[in-house]
């Protein structure tokens, strides 16, 4: 594909409001007292705050009442539901409501290449080392990566083309992105692996040449991720609130960006315990910008913001390269 724009965009100041507001309602409309938070009643509103955090982790504060009425009030509509109460019924005996329910109330977002300093991190310092180590037999020839929030696959096919650049196919590796997300609707998104052609402008020119493809006849004004990184990339559902989590082993890197700031506090300590298990002792847990573990006893030590390694455990920086 031919670039349009180089570079990647760092959208953490979007991204900082969006953790506290929802960017789809106009601000003065947020908060309890507005009118249209008025359309659910203060019991209606719990019972769906209580339902949320048990099924997702995710916990509503009060202020996103009105946000929790923009994002349901079309499935009332399309159900021909008179109030809130009556869909809480609804949700809570139809499995398949109660995931489409979820899918409308989590947030989305995200881009290709999102918080640079990772990517560059992982170029210039993490995967040199481990072609390095593995050319002198220190390590096996073998990279797991886990990105565990999805979304629409931006995160994961950026992986696979930064992955690329340094282990290009025929080079031995043994390249492997396991991608999850809570919601089927942006699962089903990802595995399709199509995006509007704007979205090109955050991926810098060389991968936007190397790895994606352009839209033509009906597929005109959209881009699609070429098969060199769909082969890396497979997708399941996993729901990072669950008690346990299926046998998907430990990864070299688990990136888990962008969505312990939705979650309660104790559902976020769960969640980062289960991370660090699925974490290979030589591997990086990387976390979005507004999710340090700063300040709690978790055994590990941050390597660069919000990039974390397992307490002990010795990584380029100590080795001095
Ligand atoms: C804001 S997006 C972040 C996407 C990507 N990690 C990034 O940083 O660009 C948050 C994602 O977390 C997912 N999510 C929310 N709750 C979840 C849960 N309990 N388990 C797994 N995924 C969840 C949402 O469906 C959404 O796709």
């Amino acid at each position: 594909m031919s670039a349009l724009r180089p570079n990647a965009l760092d959208r953490d100041r979007r991204d900082r409001r969006q953790a506290g507001a929802d960017a789809r309602l106009p601000l003065h409309e947020q908060g309890a007292g507005s009118e249209i938070g008025q359309l659910i009643r203060d019991q209606e509103f719990a019972q769906f705050q209580a339902l949320i955090h048990g099924e997702a982790g995710i916990w509503l504060a009060p202020v996103k009442r009105t946000l929790l009425v923009g994002r349901l009030s079309g499935r009332l509509r399309d159900l021909g539901l008179a109030s809130f109460g009556e869909y809480y019924e609804r949700v809570v005996a139809d499995a398949a409501e109660r995931a489409r329910m979820l899918d409308h109330v989590t947030t989305n977002e995200t881009h290709f290449f999102r918080e640079p300093r990772h990517f560059e991190f992982l170029a210039e310092e993490v995967f040199p080392r481990w072609r390095a180590e593995a050319e002198e037999g220190g390590r096996p020839r073998r990279l797991r990566i886990w990105s565990a929030a999805c979304s629409t696959g931006e995160e994961p096919y950026s992986l696979a083309m930064a992955l690329l650049r340094t282990f290009p196919p025929g080079s031995g590796w043994d390249l492997e992105i396991l991608a999850t997300d809570l919601s089927t609707r942006v699962l089903d998104l990802a595995q399709k692996a199509v995006w509007p052609l704007e979205k090109s402008r955050e991926i810098p020119e060389a991968e936007l040449k190397a790895f994606m493809l352009r839209g033509i006849g009906p597929l005109q004004g959209t881009m699609k991720a070429g098969p060199e990184i769909r082969e890396l990339v497979h997708f399941a559902h996993l729901n990072l609130n669950d008690a346990e989590y299926p046998a998907i082993g430990e990864f070299d890197l688990v990136f888990c960006r962008n969505v312990l700031i939705y979650f309660a506090a104790a559902a976020r300590e769960q969640v980062v315990g289960h991370l660090l298990e699925h974490l290979a002792p030589s591997g990086y847990l990387f976390l979005g910008h507004a999710e340090s573990l700063s300040g709690t006893a978790f055994p590990v030590r941050s390597v660069i913001p919000n990039i974390y390694a397992h307490r002990g455990a010795r990584t380029g920086r100590e080795a001095g390269r």
